[in-house]
């Protein structure tokens, strides 16, 4: 059986898609087949994460009006094996994604993924709502800082109410706290919410937290998801969420600030 994971957050530009290629990365690097589908109709930005984005013939709309088909569409990931893309669509048709016409093309993958994650547009318009209406698991990405917190906890409220679960009364969707772009300095200064002030606001279980790292931007950059840099801060912090998705311990890292040794102190670096 499928488990469908939504990425989502409200608020746009936290680190969805940076965090959807990550984690789906990760869950195929531990065996896990795994799609990541891309929600944000018009705009199309996982596959440039993805570093696929030549590789993109026909999209999500296309399957879902039935210009192609799923196999046709589907995106193999050159670097990682069980990881495949599912482009968005250019259209500035908005409403191109119907509910029947996701539903279906989920029942299809459901058949041969063990995880299907959507990676969300911002907002929580109707784009946001298909993304996380058929999901079992959310990873509600959010930035240690006040409009962020606000915006999650309206999409907590949306997955509470306007999911196919809630609608059917079934089991809830289980959420998970996701942190990203922490900076543990601007913490200490009293710039940003710390992780306690983050957790106790939306009291959800806390999946992980994503320090603020260059190694984002450099992999972004070269289209390669940052959970591949093993060396980097981020990539290991990405790392351990998946083990955690995935129901490990695992400790937390990269939450205080790095002391600096006496020779740092002394001669800088
Ligand atoms: N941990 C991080 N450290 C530094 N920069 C980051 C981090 N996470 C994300 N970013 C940067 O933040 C920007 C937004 O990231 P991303 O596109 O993943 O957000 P999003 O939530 O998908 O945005 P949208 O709502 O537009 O879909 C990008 O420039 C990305 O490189
Ligand atoms: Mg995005």
């Amino acid at each position: 059986m499928a488990k469908i994971i939504v990425v989502t957050s409200g608020k746009g530009g936290v680190g969805k898609t940076t965090s959807s290629a990550a984690i789906g990365t990760g869950l195929a690097l531990k065996g896990h087949k795994t799609v990541i589908i891309d929600f944000d109709i018009g705009l199309r930005n996982l596959d440039l994460i993805m570093g696929c984005e030549r590789r993109v013939v026909y999209d999500f709309v296309n399957v879902i009006n039935g210009e192609a088909n799923l196999k046709q569409t589907l995106i193999k990931d050159k670097r990682t094996d069980n990881l495949f893309i599912l482009p968005a669509s250019q259209t500035r048709d908005k409403d191109a994604l119907t509910k029947e016409g996701v539903e279906r093309v989920l029942n299809e993958l459901a058949k041969d993924f063990d995880f299907i994650l959507c990676d969300s547009p911002a907002g929580i318009e109707a784009g946001a709502m298909m993304a996380l209406y058929f999901a079992d698991e959310a990873v509600v990405v959010t930035n240690p800082e006040v409009s962020s917190v606000r915006d999650s906890d309206r999409i907590l409220g949306m997955l509470s109410s306007k999911s196919r679960r809630a609608e059917n009364g079934q089991d809830a969707i289980k959420e998970h706290l996701l942190l990203t772009r922490y900076n543990p300095e601007r913490v200490e200064k009293g710039e940003m919410l710390s992780v306690e002030d983050v957790k106790e606001i939306l009291s959800i279980d806390l999946l992980g937290v994503i320090p603020e790292s260059q190694a984002v931007l450099n992999a972004s950059n070269s289209g390669q998801p940052v959970i591949l840099d093993t060396d980097s801060d981020a990539g290991q912090a990405y790392l351990d969420t998946v083990e955690r998705l995935l129901g490990e311990k695992v400790p937390f890292r990269f939450l205080t600030v790095e002391k600096k040794g006496l020779l740092k102190r002394i001669f800088g670096g």
